[in-house]
């Protein structure tokens, strides 16, 4: 059976744009592979290494969110980065493998060379790493795809290529990751701006009660041209139905889009009936995650930690006696 890695960093509030985007993925995975997920803790660290307690509060959010959308830690390990000590050990040994110029072409160091915007706390080595880590959070479990959305896939070509050239040195089999490119919706921002993102502050969080779920839902933007109830509405320059496609079935969508280009709805119901869709699926979502306590998540995380290391040790004898070190 192959093996899945998915890791997220632990930086700030889960919203349900995490939710469409990965965590329903991961709760559908763990049906047909061996998974493991983990908190990319020591990824979030380059950023917060003078925040440190965002990191900590956002693990205990992470994994409430992870179990509460129906992920199963009696499936999957799920675990901290930093609980593992063989990704480091093998981080350096990756380094010493990895031209610099590898790092220096990622997306994600070029993206930050480039922003003049970028947080100024990432002008950090760690940051600048972040590929090499990242093969060693893969290969340290064995991992052979890690699903990503397009804009990672590169990243992962260079875990591939690092992993190869571990191979290739040592006369080991390492699995060598491939990218699993999810068709994911990425769900805009209430403001209907692209990226739905907790420091804009255009997010819906996981753990809405009814009352304020609803109220987002009012908020989010509508086809702008549409202005009176009998004008005609374009469905496709509108953030509601953007939300529809994702949490209403197909009929209600061709409905309300007809219903929208026929001046047959008025924004304000159209945002009733997903408020409605969206409570169904999230508000029970939201109860589990508010049931559970932040003594939960440690030991689900320590008994995680536990299963992780019963194969990352064996990986790690594995590059041992391929390196002699
Ligand atoms: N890149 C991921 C993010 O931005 C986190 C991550 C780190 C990761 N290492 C990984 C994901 C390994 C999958 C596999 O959140
Ligand atoms: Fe958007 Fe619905 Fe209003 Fe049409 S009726 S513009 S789809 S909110």
């Amino acid at each position: 059976m192959e093996t899945i890695l998915t890791g997220m960093r632990p930086t700030g509030a889960l919203h349900i744009g995490h939710y469409v985007g990965v965590i329903k993925n991961m709760r559908e995975l763990q049906k047909t592979h061996r998974c493991f997920y983990f908190l990319a803790d020591w990824h979030a660290y380059n950023a917060l290494f003078d925040k440190t307690e965002i990191i900590r509060a956002s693990r205990y959010e992470y994994v409430k969110g992870w179990i509460a959308a129906g992920v199963d830690p009696k499936l999957s390990p799920i675990y901290r980065q930093s609980d593992i000590p063989e990704v480091l050990m093998l981080n350096q040994i990756f380094q010493c493998l990895t031209p610099p110029g590898w790092a220096d072409r990622s997306p994600s160091w070029k993206d930050f060379m480039s922003n003049p915007n970028a947080d100024k706390r990432l002008d950090n080595l760690g940051f600048f790493n972040y590929p090499i880590l990242q093969a060693a959070d893969i290969a340290i479990v064995g991992a052979h795809k890690v699903p990503v959305g397009e804009d990672q896939v590169s990243h992962i070509e260079i875990s591939r290529e690092i992993v190869r050239k571990f191979n290739r040195v040592y006369k080991t089999n390492l699995p060598e990751p491939e990218a699993l490119l999810s068709v994911v919706p990425k769900l805009a921002g209430t403001d209907g701006g692209r990226k739905m993102s907790s420091s804009i502050g255009n997010v819906i969080s996981l753990n809405e009660s009814e009352k304020s779920l609803q109220k987002k839902v009012n908020k989010i933007k509508t086809d702008d041209q549409r202005g009176d109830v009998s004008n005609p509405g374009n469905p496709e320059n509108c953030t509601v139905f953007e939300y529809h496609k994702v949490f209403s079935s197909e009929d209600e969508c061709v409905n309300i889009s007809t219903a929208c280009r026929a001046a047959g709805i008025s924004c304000g119901e159209c945002k009733q009936k997903l408020g409605e869709t969206m409570k169904k699926e999230l508000i029970p979502i939201a109860d589990r995650f508010n049931q559970m306590t932040d003594s939960d998540c440690d030991d689900i995380l320590n008994d995680g930690a536990k299963k992780a290391r019963e194969t990352t040790r064996a990986v790690w004898e594995t590059i041992a006696s391929a390196t002699k070190f």
